[in-house]
Formats: C-alpha cells, structure tokens, sequence
C-alpha cells in the first residue's frame, strides 16, 4: 500500500538522504529512546539467527551510524557499510571500528556479484525508493547459500497492542523527535510504514531476488521484525 500524502521516486530519495543527514547526530540517542532499549538487542539476535562470524565478509545495507557494522566486526566478521547519507557514514566511521564504510544506493551497490556471505539491513526497508530493486542487489552480491537479515518495524495484530502502538508511533514519537531531533522527521516515521507491500507482494520480491527459506520472527509482540532467508 502506498499513500499520495509520501513522497515517491526522486522526490523521496533526496528527501529521505537529507532527512537522514539531518538527524544523524541524534539519530542513535533516538533509537534508544523509541524502542525503550530494544533496538541494540534486536541487531545483535539478527546476527546471531543468521550465524555470523570469523570467515564471512558481511555487507550492511543502509548501515546508518553502524550499530549492526560494530556488532558484526566484534563477532568476527569483515565489514562493509553502505548507506547514501553523508552524515550516517561520519557517525559510523567516527567509531573508529576496521570497517569499510562506503556511500553510495542501495538500488546500485558499488560491489561485484557473489562477493559477500551474508546482508543485513536494519530498518531501512520503508525508505528505499525500490525495494524490488533493492532485493536484487542484495541477491546479487551475495554468495550462494548466502544469508540474509533484515529488521524492520511492524504492527501488532492484537487490538489493544495495535492501539498503544499507535499511539506511540503518532504521539510520543514525534513528542520525542521535537524535543531531541527533529519533529517533522519524526512523524514521517509512522507514516513511511505506508511504504512497504501487503505480505503476498512483499515475499514475492524476495523470491524474485532469489531468496529461499524466507522468514519472518516477530519481535516484541509485533512491534518490529525479522526477515531471513537464503540466497539460492
Ligand atoms: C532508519 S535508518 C537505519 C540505519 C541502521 N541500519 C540502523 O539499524 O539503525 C535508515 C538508513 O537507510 C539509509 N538509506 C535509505 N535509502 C537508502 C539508499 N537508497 N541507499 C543507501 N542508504 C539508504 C539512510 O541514509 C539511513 O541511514
């Protein structure tokens, strides 16, 4: 599903690299406050359900400030970063950690195919212009057997759970992003949700792209999520 009141194509790709580059100072402190702390346990279960370690050469997807790098390169891993926001590349590389941060679009990786053992990606899926596309490149530059995590945010199914969600994603979070950040930037948040596919479409793209044994693990009653699966 896809709603008139969000940018699209062009105007959402810079829109979201300015936006980005906006709240990069505060954009880990922000984290913290939304998910309650949840957040850095969440990336570190990822890597863990897909095995990382000593021998795999890991590329992160829109790797931000480099939370899911910094783990990663701590398990063992050879890290690359990629992310198009100038100012979440300078948060990452200013944590002095032996990565390789790159900018560039996670529509077109600067990496040839089959060159990395797995991909993750937290929390950028809503904000890619072309998920589709993204998928590919993803497919693409991973190993066969290669493995795959992604973290995104979700709704719980639950009434009551669905209601206090809401009311955190519309109300508290943009409260938070006024105080800390940047308001307008964070009431995008709840929105961009908008962006992602019903699930019959979404998991389509994934077997386009090449991906078996795709999964999904539902993370904290269904306030996020976490996508696996297997390069072909
Ligand atoms: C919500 S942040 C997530 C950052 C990090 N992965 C994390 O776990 O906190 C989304 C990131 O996606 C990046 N991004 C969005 N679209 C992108 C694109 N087309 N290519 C590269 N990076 C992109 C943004 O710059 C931003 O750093």
């Amino acid at each position: 599903m896809v709603t008139d009141s969000l940018p699209h194509g062009e105007e959402k790709f810079s829109a979201v690299q300015q936006m980005f580059d906006r709240i990069a100072p505060k954009y880990d402190l922000m984290n913290r406050l939304i998910t309650l702390g949840m957040d850095q346990p969440w990336r570190r279960k990822g890597l863990e359900v897909i095995g990382v370690g000593p021998g795999d050469r890991l590329l992160d997807v829109a790797c931000g400030t480099g939370d899911i790098a910094e783990m990663a390169q701590a398990r063992g891993a050879e890290v690359i970063g990629l992310d198009f926001a100038y100012e979440m590349l300078r948060g990452a590389r200013e944590r002095g950690i032996p990565a390789n941060f790159v900018q560039g679009d996670a529509g077109r990786m600067p990496l040839p195919d089959a060159s990395v053992q797995a991909v993750t990606c937290g929390f950028a899926l809503r904000n890619f212009v072309n998920l589709g596309e993204v998928l590919q490149e993803m497919g693409r530059v991973l190993t066969p057997d290669g493995r795959l995590m992604i973290l995104e945010v979700y709704e719980p199914k639950n009434p009551i759970l669905k209601a206090m969600h809401a009311f955190h994603f519309n109300k508290v979070v943009p409260f938070l992003g006024a105080l800390f950040s940047d308001e307008q930037a964070y009431a995008y948040l709840p929105r961009s949700v908008a962006y992602l596919p019903s699930d019959p479409e979404f998991f389509a793209l994934f077997d386009k792209a090449g991906f078996i044994n795709v999964q999904r693990k539902v993370l904290l009653f269904g306030a996020a999520q976490m996508i696996t699966g297997i390069k072909r």
